[in-house]
């Protein structure tokens, strides 16, 4: 398949399969509590994100949208960008992150419900919608255009499967340019000082991104 065959030196991007959940959880998981700003500012460690990233990992490659990037060299998975199918996300359990990560859970169903009063929520399936979920790249593979490429291949994929449209947040610099220059729009913003959660602005120490937003894209 096409989309499985892209090439940056000994990088490959394939779709995410089974046998790679284990691997990609401990990426994620250890990407997220080191460097996704939110995370970080939570002070969530990796030990606590083990669980929920591994929920995130067993859905994306039961949903068989999901892409990984591998070096072939070293034999070992370097990025995840993980797609769901969309679901409702009340009703949605399988998912639901433990306490400590509430805060960011609102602030992304926040984000998403802004989605639902576009036109196209009501035009389009939520079966056909792919929601971009978690998405990183090991320490020493970012700056190579690897998560740009993971998200391209994921949106040929998702189009070849017959998904209409993606949908994406994003919490840190680099995909709020990612995902503009995949040429995803922006449909909404909340700012971290503004975002409040049972009486608290949690996000307001973060330093080195304003806003999470949410994009959407037609594919
Ligand atoms: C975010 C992350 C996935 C980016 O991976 P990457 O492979 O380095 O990304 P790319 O090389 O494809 O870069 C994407 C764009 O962001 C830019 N970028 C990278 N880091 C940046 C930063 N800190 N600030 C601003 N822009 C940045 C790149 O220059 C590139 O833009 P360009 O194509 O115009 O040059 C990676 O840093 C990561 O895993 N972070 C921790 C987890 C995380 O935050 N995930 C995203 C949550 S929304």
């Amino acid at each position: 398949m096409a989309v499985t065959e892209h090439c940056v030196s000994e990088v490959i991007i394939r779709v995410m399969k089974e046998n790679d959940v284990e691997e990609a959880t401990r990426l994620l998981a250890d990407a997220f509590t080191g460097r996704e700003p939110l995370t970080v500012c939570l002070g969530i460690k990796a030990k606590d994100d083990l669980s929920y990233a591994q929920r995130i990992c067993e859905r994306a490659a039961q949903d068989g949208v999901s892409m990984v990037a591998q070096d072939t060299m070293r034999k070992k998975i370097v990025g995840v960008a993980t797609t769901f199918a969309m679901r409702n996300q009340e009703d949605d359990d399988v998912i639901k992150p433990l306490r400590i990560f509430r805060p960011i859970h609102a602030l992304l169903n926040r984000l998403v419900r802004c989605f639902t009063k576009h036109p196209d929520y009501a035009n389009v399936p939520l079966s056909k919608i792919a929601q971009f979920i978690r998405l990183a790249v090991h320490p020493d593979y970012t700056g190579r255009g690897i998560a740009t490429m993971l998200r391209e291949a994921n949106a040929r994929l998702a189009n070849s499967k017959g998904f209409r449209m993606a949908i994406a947040t994003a919490t840190a610099p680099a995909t709020h340019k990612m995902y503009a220059k995949l040429g995803f729009v922006e449909l909404h913003e909340i700012r971290y000082e503004d975002f409040e959660f049972e009486g608290r602005r949690p996000f307001e120490g973060v330093t080195e991104c304003k806003s999470a937003k949410l994009f959407i894209k037609s594919l």
